[in-house]
């Protein structure tokens, strides 16, 4: 197949993803082209793709507004297959509904669903996730990974469940429409701290930041995306009426990723309050893993009526 992947990402954890998603349809002789969305990246064209992927990162239950306005931009043609593979913090159902806009506009132009699929990665705001937490994260999505693609590959089509009352409970707390634009006035760098290094400036998928009298200036155009205030080597972007959930510094994905899963699980039976999604999204995605490849990690081919009972993770 020849597959484009178009993704929106704040922090680097869908770019990390998408690098993931990239290596392993390359790996199983696929071509693949992809597309970073930014407020300059041009409109591509979609055209002669077997397969759209669509990569974002869910910003309270919703699909991030960048990537709303390039998607929004695209030519779809009809019968274009399309896959989605978003991304979280956490398993909360309600993040479903975070594709109901995409899913509408691809709907109207007669594009057809191939998969949508949900991966959990560590949280850019809120709390920092430990370091165990992450590798275990990281080793469930390269599973995940592989059942996409799996799957992708054959025609079988993975849904998430959304309703209306999650539809509508998603569209009321989009915090970025206001968010963003208002929370941007209580933005505040630390002059103490910073030390006029240019990342934030350089970095901000917004255009949004800027240098003025020496000193870091914020404007209004802001996504939330947290890039700024992540990055920033000095800790020294506060985030206004956020700050209490500041999280700041490089998970480094990568090297957590090739460390593999921690020795002793993460998450186990007694994991509760917070942790108590991630029991269920585990177990699946486990099930589902042994149904398809088995416990010495071989895919099985599985008779068509086995494959048409496949379950949605
Ligand atoms: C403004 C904002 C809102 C977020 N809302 C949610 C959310 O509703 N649910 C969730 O599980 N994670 C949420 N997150 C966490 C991100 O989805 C998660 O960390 C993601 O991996 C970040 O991807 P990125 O680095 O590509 O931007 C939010 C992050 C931000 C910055
Ligand atoms: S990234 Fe941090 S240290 Fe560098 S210019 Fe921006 S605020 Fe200052
Ligand atoms: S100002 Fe910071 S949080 Fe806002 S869009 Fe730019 S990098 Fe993202």
């Amino acid at each position: 197949m020849k597959i484009l992947l178009i993704y929106f990402t704040g922090t680097y954890n869908t770019r990390y993803l998408t690098d993931k998603v990239e290596a392993e349809f390359v790996r199983r002789g696929h071509i693949v082209d992809r597309v970073e969305i930014d407020c300059e990246t041009p409109v591509c064209d979609t055209a002669g793709y077997d397969l759209l992927g669509f990569g974002y990162p869910i910003y309270g239950f919703n699909s991030p507004l960048p990537f709303n306005r390039y998607t929004k931009k695209l030519t779809i043609r009809a019968g274009q297959k399309f896959f989605i593979y978003k991304n979280s913090g956490e398993t909360l159902a309600l993040n479903n509904a975070s594709s109901r806009i995409l899913l509408r506009r691809m709907q109207a132009s007669g594009a057809v669903l191939a998969g949508e699929y949900h991966f959990v990665m560590p949280y850019n705001i809120h709390f920092a996730f430990e370091k165990d937490f992450v590798r275990e994260i990281l080793d469930y999505d390269n599973k995940l990974l592989r059942i996409m693609a799996y799957k992708l590959e054959r025609g079988i089509v993975e849904t998430l469940e959304s309703n209306i009352f999650y539809d509508l409970a998603a569209a009321a707390v989009s915090i970025q429409k206001l968010g963003g634009p208002v929370n941007s006035f209580f933005y505040r760098v630390d002059e103490t701290k910073c030390v006029k290094c240019g990342l934030c400036v350089k970095s901000c998928p917004e255009k949004n930041i800027r240098f003025e009298d020496g000193k870091v200036k914020f404007s209004h155009k802001c996504d939330m995306c947290m890039r700024c205030s992540f990055y920033c080597p000095q800790d020294a972007i506060h985030i206004g009426m956020l700050d209490g959930w500041r999280v700041n510094g490089d998970y480094g994905l990568a090297k957590l990723d090739r460390e593999g899963p921690p020795a002793k699980p993460y998450i186990t039976e007694e994991s509760s309050g917070f942790y108590e999604c991630y029991k269920k999204y585990f177990a699946d995605i486990d099930a589902e893993y042994e149904r398809l490849f088995g416990l010495n990690r071989e895919p099985r081919e599985l008779a068509p009526e086995e494959l048409a009972e496949g379950r949605a993770i």
